[in-house]
């Protein structure tokens, strides 16, 4: 920075943009969002992702999934209301939802295909990051929507949308990002040491809230769930993802500052703890 085409999000920029609740708003119109998310084998991404949808202020969350990631929903997150799925069972008129996110730590064998393209099938902004990322790779006919889509990749899953090696990517990370848009006909928020949210046409919002601390398991997941609610919520799928990307930097900085103010390793849990914070700043 600078460069052309290229933009960097400040906090007034986030500020106005993201939601609020009016006299007139109940939990419907403050978004319902729908997660599909986890699997009997990962059943932490399913919590995570719900974690960044409730504290980032959706007006409800509905979790669809196995079994076992609907167990540990409910226990750590009383606010959502969540329904076991079998396999081959439809998700995508499930009540209200308004977005959804699809694919953390869901799978990718062929009923979490299935359970992926029923939600994707709705009518409404769809996120989809990680495993979903790869069951798109292998299906691009998963992102071919009426409905705007977002996806959030890191540097790997990119790469594999587009068949295009990681190390390349990371190499010219603004060229692909927008490029993933053009071709793909979706937002992109690409991940990494700084967020770049690209959509066609436009410039590339490039976000610098981070920190380091963030590269550790499930922070991802969060900032999926913090997206979704803000689509959930009618935020455009570009503000949804710049105002996301700004909020989870912030908290994640908030939770490295430790005890003391000095920078200490976070959780990616913590990120969800200091977002009502981070939004309040
Ligand atoms: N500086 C700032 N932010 C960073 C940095 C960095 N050096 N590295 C990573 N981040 C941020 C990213 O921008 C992103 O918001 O941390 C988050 C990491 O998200 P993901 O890459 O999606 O990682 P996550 O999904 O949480 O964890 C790894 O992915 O490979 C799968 O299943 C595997 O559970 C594992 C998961
Ligand atoms: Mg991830």
């Amino acid at each position: 920075l600078p460069e052309p085409g290229v933009v960097a999000l400040t906090g007034p920029d986030v500020a106005g943009r993201l939601p609020r609740p009016g006299a007139e708003s109940n939990k419907y119109r403050r978004g319902v969002i729908g997660v599909v998310a986890g699997s009997d084998r990962f059943t932490g991404a399913a919590v995570l992702a719900v974690a960044g949808a409730v504290r980032a202020g959706a007006g409800l969350v509905r979790f669809a999934g196995a079994a076992e990631p609907v167990r540990q929903v409910r226990a750590r997150w009383p606010e959502a209301v969540t329904a076991v799925v079998s396999p081959g069972e439809d998700v995508k008129d499930v009540g209200r939802v308004q977005a959804w996110v699809v694919g953390p730590g869901m799978g990718t064998d062929d009923d979490a295909h299935a359970l992926a393209a029923s939600a994707l099938a709705a009518g409404v902004p769809a996120l989809v990051d990680a495993d979903g990322l790869t069951l798109a790779a292998r299906d691009r006919s998963l992102l071919r929507r009426a409905a705007p889509t977002l996806i959030t990749p890191h540097t790997g899953e990119l790469g594999r949308l587009l068949g295009v090696p990681a190390d390349e990517i990371e190499a010219r990370r603004l060229y692909y990002a927008r490029r993933a848009a053009a071709e793909l006909g979706v937002t992109v928020l690409l991940k990494g040491s700084t967020t770049l949210v690209a959509e066609e046409g436009g410039p590339v919002r490039v976000n610098l809230t981070g920190t380091p601390w963030l590269a550790t398991g499930g922070t991802g997941d969060v900032l999926a769930g913090i997206a979704g609610a803000y689509l959930a919520g009618g935020l455009s799928a570009l503000d949804a993802a710049s105002c996301a990307a700004y909020v989870h930097g912030l908290a994640g900085r908030a939770a490295a500052g430790g005890p003391g103010g000095g920078e200490a390793p976070i959780a990616a849990l913590d990120i969800a703890r200091e977002l009502p914070g981070a939004i309040r700043s």
